[in-house]
């Protein structure tokens, strides 16, 4: 295991922030994980863990120990006549895992292809599109306890999932590595085509196959979200929020173009785009930081900029958003300070 010193993380952030870390490391297996938390030369320092850095902001230098989980076995654990259960390493690619079980005839992720991002950043938001979220196909999560190195298995409603939430952005908020995770993929998948982008997409196609599916939604998500490669970006850098369906329907009525999503029981979820696109922000650039011009929930970063251009840019918007539609918006993007 090679554990490099002051090193540089521009190309693995999405936002390509020029910052350095004291230390890196990305351990292969449990055991090269546990070693490197019990090492003494890292226990008393500050502990970050990185996936594919697709959902992280750092406004400075990271003065401790990041670790890239890099376990990578995919294993088939379970299996009847309806369903194949997979045990698969942190470090996978998530596309990548979409990929193998779109392939296989297995159903169940199809509708988050193409989330940048390892397996194992999967449950943390409980990522989630075009109608799906990852909790409803994980059976289990593996962690191991960064400050006792102990290994726990939650079950999926230990996990407490909601929209862009689990235990692990609360109670375990940086007190875990995440290290497998299971899931429960169906064999004769029922598709879910009913978001509106998807079902217009899929209009032309009869029987449309998981593989259409997939297809699909990498064509919409090619088209509408910037490719971080080209356009630094960390994807909606706020979340939607949910209000009650009165106050909902109170801006609906004098907005007749907001469009309202479902959300729990006596609750609606708001575009969160259209209330920036509203007070103004969509396509505008402030220094080297702006809002994407064909999708105004994504802040991008031009060349030379800092977190902190970005995170008061973001406030910016934030205040806005509040004082033209009394609505506090929530960041989605994870803020690592500098330690
Ligand atoms: P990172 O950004 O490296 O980490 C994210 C958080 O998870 C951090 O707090 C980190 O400490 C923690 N973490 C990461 N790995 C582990 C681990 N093994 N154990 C414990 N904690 C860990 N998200 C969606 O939900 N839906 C979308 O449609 C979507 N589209 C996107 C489009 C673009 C262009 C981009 C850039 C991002 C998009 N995202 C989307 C956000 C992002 O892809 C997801 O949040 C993804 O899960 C992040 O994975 P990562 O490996 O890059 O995690
Ligand atoms: N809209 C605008 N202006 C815009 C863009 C969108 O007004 O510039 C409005 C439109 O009314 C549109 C609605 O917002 O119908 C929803 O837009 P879209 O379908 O693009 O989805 P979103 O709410 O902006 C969410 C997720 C995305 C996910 C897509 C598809 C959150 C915070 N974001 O975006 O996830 O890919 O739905 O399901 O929930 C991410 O989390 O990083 C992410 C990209």
């Amino acid at each position: 295991m090679i554990i490099e010193k002051d090193k540089n993380l521009k190309g693995l952030n999405t936002l390509g922030l020029n910052i350095n870390t004291a230390w890196y490391s990305a351990p292969s297996s449990v055991d090269e994980i546990r070693w490197l938390l019990g090492n003494s030369q890292f226990r008393e320092l500050p502990v970050l863990i990185m996936g594919s850095g697709s959902n992280i902001l750092f406004t400075g230098d990271f003065d401790g120990l990041v670790i890239h989980p890099a376990l990578k076995e995919i294993t088939i654990t379970d299996s009847d006549s309806e369903s194949v259960t997979l045990r698969v390493g942190a470090g996978v690619d998530w596309d990548d895992f979409v990929a193998y079980c779109t392939d296989r005839g297995w159903g169940g992720v199809e509708n988050l292809s193409l989330i940048p991002g390892c397996v194992g950043a999967s449950p943390v938001q409980n990522i989630g599109a075009y109608g799906s979220e990852v909790k409803e196909t994980i059976v289990s999560v593996e962690y191991i306890d960064i400050s006792t190195r102990e290994g726990f298995t939650l079950t999926n409603s230990e996990c407490r999932f909601g929209y862009r939430d689990s235990i692990f952005k609360r109670e375990l908020r940086g007190a875990t590595i995440i290290t497998f995770v299971s899931f429960r993929l169906a064999l004769n998948p029922l598709l879910n085509f009913d978001y509106s982008d998807v079902a217009a997409k899929l209009s032309q196609i009869s029987n449309p196959s998981l593989h259409d599916v997939r297809e699909a939604i990498c064509s919409i998500r090619r088209a509408k979200l910037p490719d971080p490669e080209i356009v630094r970006n960390a994807g909606s850098f706020f979340k939607n929020p949910v209000v009650t369906e009165e106050r909902a329907m109170t801006l609906k009525e004098a907005n007749p173009t907001l469009k309202l999503f479902p959300a729990d029981p006596g609750y609606i979820k708001l575009p969160a785009a259209w209330l920036i696109e509203q007070c103004g922000f969509k396509g505008v650039r402030e220094g080297n930081t702006g809002v994407h011009q064909n999708q105004a929930l994504v802040i991008v970063a031009y060349k030379g900029a800092t977190g902190v251009e970005i995170l008061e840019f973001a406030k910016k918007i934030k205040r806005a958003v509040k004082t033209r539609f009394d609505i506090d918006i929530e960041m989605e993007v994870n803020v690592i300070a500098s330690s």
